[in-house]
């Protein structure tokens, strides 16, 4: 991996993580050493409940805080959702949008999430927006179209690239400890880092962070890190836990 744009490590908690469970949140602060913080980017991303106190406590140890979903609108009649401004005034600075578990479970479409991360850009906030083939897709020769076609529509046309961050998550590959071949992830990755330098240009393009997720653990996080156009890592599962997080953050050291 090139140090340059900065690495970020992602942690999506997804509908896991009590009051109790920031407890967690507080060691990484505390191992999250200023060597470390030269290093990488590190962010949580708590559900909706917590995030105003993950932010609280985070405050001072360098970690970013996100949250994992948000509406496209700003406030009116919307039960039980969230905006991208609320999520700001929260104290984050971030959110992920079109995570496949959201595509899957409230069939999100491409343009909403377009949508959705214009409105979180619009705030202030990073988009984290995420794209990635399914097993039938990979097994049929398409992962790179239907990555390219993700990232065609789900990132919106007035994107500012400073405020956007793309996650390569194939969904067979979430949550399985299934990982794709180093190959095959620098393959995805290279193509939407050709796609980024054909919509922003050369330098902003080169600038968007592109995590890899799905799967990453521990024991392999150093060589996914290490390859080309992987600017760190989206984290699900090993993200709960801060010795196993932290193992991950300085796999990059
Ligand atoms: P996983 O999840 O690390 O548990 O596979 C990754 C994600 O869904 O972002």
């Amino acid at each position: 991996m090139s140090q340059h744009p900065k690495p970020l490590i992602a942690g999506n908690w997804k509908m896991n993580g009590m009051r109790a469970n920031l407890s967690e949140l507080g060691i990484m602060g505390a191992h999250f050493t200023p060597e470390l913080r030269k290093i990488t980017d590190l962010m949580i991303c708590p559900p909706f409940p917590v995030l105003g106190l993950a932010a609280e406590m985070a405050r001072g140890t360098g970690i970013h805080i996100g949250a994992q979903d948000c509406h496209e609108k700003y406030s009116g009649a919307h039960t039980g959702d969230v905006s991208a401004n609320m999520i700001f005034d929260a104290g984050a600075t971030a959110v992920i949008v079109g995570h496949s578990e959201r595509r899957i479970d409230h069939k999100e479409r491409d343009t909403t999430i377009a949508s959705k991360a214009q409105a979180a850009m619009d705030v202030g906030l990073q988009a984290i927006v995420c794209i990635g083939e399914t097993k039938t897709e990979r097994d049929a020769g398409r992962a790179i179209s239907v990555v390219r076609r993700q990232l065609k529509a789900s990132v919106p046309a007035q994107a500012d690239p400073q405020k956007l961050v793309i996650a390569y998550e194939p969904v067979w590959a979430i949550g399985t400890s299934l990982t794709p071949t180093n190959a095959d992830i620098l393959e995805v990755h290279a193509a939407i880092r050709a796609d980024l330098k054909r919509v922003f240009g050369k330098t902003a393009g080169s600038e968007v962070r592109i995590l890899y997720g799905g799967s990453v653990k521990p024991n392999n996080a150093r060589e996914i890190l290490a390859l080309d156009h992987v600017n760190g890592a989206l984290v699900g599962g090993a993200s709960l836990k801060a010795a196993d997080f932290m193992a991950i953050a300085t796999a990059l050291a």
